[in-house]
């Protein structure tokens, strides 16, 4: 099997190097080049449509990280789009006061998210899982926090520590997804003083396989939340208006105390928000303060009234999981035949292709071989981030996609033999 040609990166490099000398490390966070492989990924792109971007060297993409999960129906949506443009021209969107889109859209989450209640609206993921422990502490009085996933870069939890005094995370704890045995021994330790247990209800930690909820897990938690009278807090960053329109917590079942939510609701617009039991959302009405000045600007409680109006009318989440569930199906068949020690984990609208450990560490070549051919070829995938599918993929893109991965493992088969 030939190796596909490297891709020509050249104004990407460049934009790059000259990046260097004015931002910090060039770009921010997940995406640095070494958080692809270096050397074989385009750094910066010039546009998208659909399900595909074109970087700024002109190479072309199917796109299987969708922004990073904001993407749900497609790139430049043009009905979600038009609605925000209309916002614009029209009305405006950045005032002194609030606008009433606010009322709907907290409206429309209590019918379609199991915990909401009552909303507070906030820009990132990080603003929202942030405010969340601080609604939960303030309700509470209680200071420790029990964690489970990735939860964002604010102090108290993102995994690097420089700049942060300790005090601001030395009262955090972290378990593992179905490792219940894990928080109830911190539970015995310090369930009397703990406010919340922020968690993602379906287990994507970085890097790794993903785990859907083992047989009473997610039960399990929310007895010992209760027990302890803690707030649970899920985090649906990613799994809101992806896993279902009520997300995991509807798709699975249990219901927790408070739901952030980000990414997916507004199709690409910022926008999160913490949505749960009244009386606990009643913490942030004279016990804290939350606000911010762009926290109220309408576009993009536009583009989420929007795009959760078309995830319901065009049965969206549906055709994903559908679509999405024949193209793992496919891939585990790739998997069986080429027998290169991949693995498929996840579920349809969210799943990663990761490579099984072995003792030489040869895993990683494969990993990189695998990634980088589909890169070459055209399939915008990273052996370090989960893929996501979109509305605007379509079966013909799917198939192309499966094509390409045939490739890359047989390619890896004869390089590994
Ligand atoms: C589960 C989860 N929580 C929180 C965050 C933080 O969101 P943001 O990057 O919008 O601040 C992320 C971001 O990837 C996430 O995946």
């Amino acid at each position: 099997m030939k190796e596909t040609p490297k891709l020509n990166i050249t104004q990407s490099r460049k934009l790059y190097e000259e990046a260097l000398e004015l931002v910090p490390g060039g770009v921010l966070g997940a995406r640095k080049p070494t958080d692809f492989i270096d050397g074989e990924y385009p750094i910066f792109l010039e546009s998208g449509k659909g399900c595909r971007l074109t970087d700024v060297d002109g190479n072309e993409f199917v796109d299987f990280l969708c922004g990073y999960g904001p993407i749900i129906l497609g790139y430049r949506e043009e009905e979600v789009d038009e609605a925000v443009y209309r916002q614009i021209r029209d009305k405006g969107f950045c005032f002194t006061l609030t606008q009433g889109y606010q009322n709907l859209l907290a409206r429309k989450l209590t019918q379609l998210v199991p915990s909401s209640e009552m909303s507070i609206f906030l820009k990132t993921g990080s603003d929202a899982t942030t405010a969340s422990i601080r609604i939960a502490r303030a309700h509470t009085g209680k200071l420790k926090v029990m964690r489970c996933g990735y939860h964002g870069w604010h102090d108290w939890c993102v995994e690097m520590k420089g700049g942060i005094p300790s005090k601001f995370w030395e009262d955090v704890f972290e378990f593992r997804y179905n490792r219940l045995d894990q928080l109830e021994e911190l539970m015995a330790l310090h369930g009397e003083n703990t406010a919340a247990i922020i968690m993602t209800p379906f287990g994507h930690p970085n890097h790794q396989k993903m785990q859907i909820p083992e047989p009473g897990f997610l039960e399990g938690v929310r007895k010992i939340a209760d027990q302890y009278g803690a707030v649970l807090v899920y985090d649906e960053i990613r799994t809101g208006f992806r896993l279902s329109m009520g997300g995991a917590q509807k798709l699975y079942g249990v219901t927790p105390d408070l739901t952030v939510l980000g990414k997916a609701m507004a199709n690409g617009y910022p926008l999160s928000v913490v949505t749960g039991k009244r009386q606990i959302m009643m913490a942030a009405e004279k016990k804290l303060f939350i606000s911010s000045t762009f926290f109220p600007n309408s576009e993009a409680f536009v583009a989420a009234l929007k795009t959760i109006e078309i995830l319901e009318r065009d049965q969206v989440l549906e055709s994903i999981w559908e679509k999405g569930a024949w193209f793992m199906e496919k891939i585990q068949g790739l998997l069986d035949a080429h027998n290169v020690g991949a693995q498929l984990s996840g579920v349809a609208p969210m799943f990663y292709i990761t490579f099984k450990k072995d003792e030489t560490g040869a895993y990683k070549a494969k990993r990189t071989d695998f990634y980088t051919q589909l890169i070459r070829k055209g399939f915008f995938f990273t052996p370090f981030h989960h893929a996501y599918i979109s509305h605007r993929h379509t079966r013909a893109d799917l198939e192309l996609t499966l094509t390409a991965m045939d490739e890359a493992f047989a390619f890896i088969k004869d390089k590994y033999p």
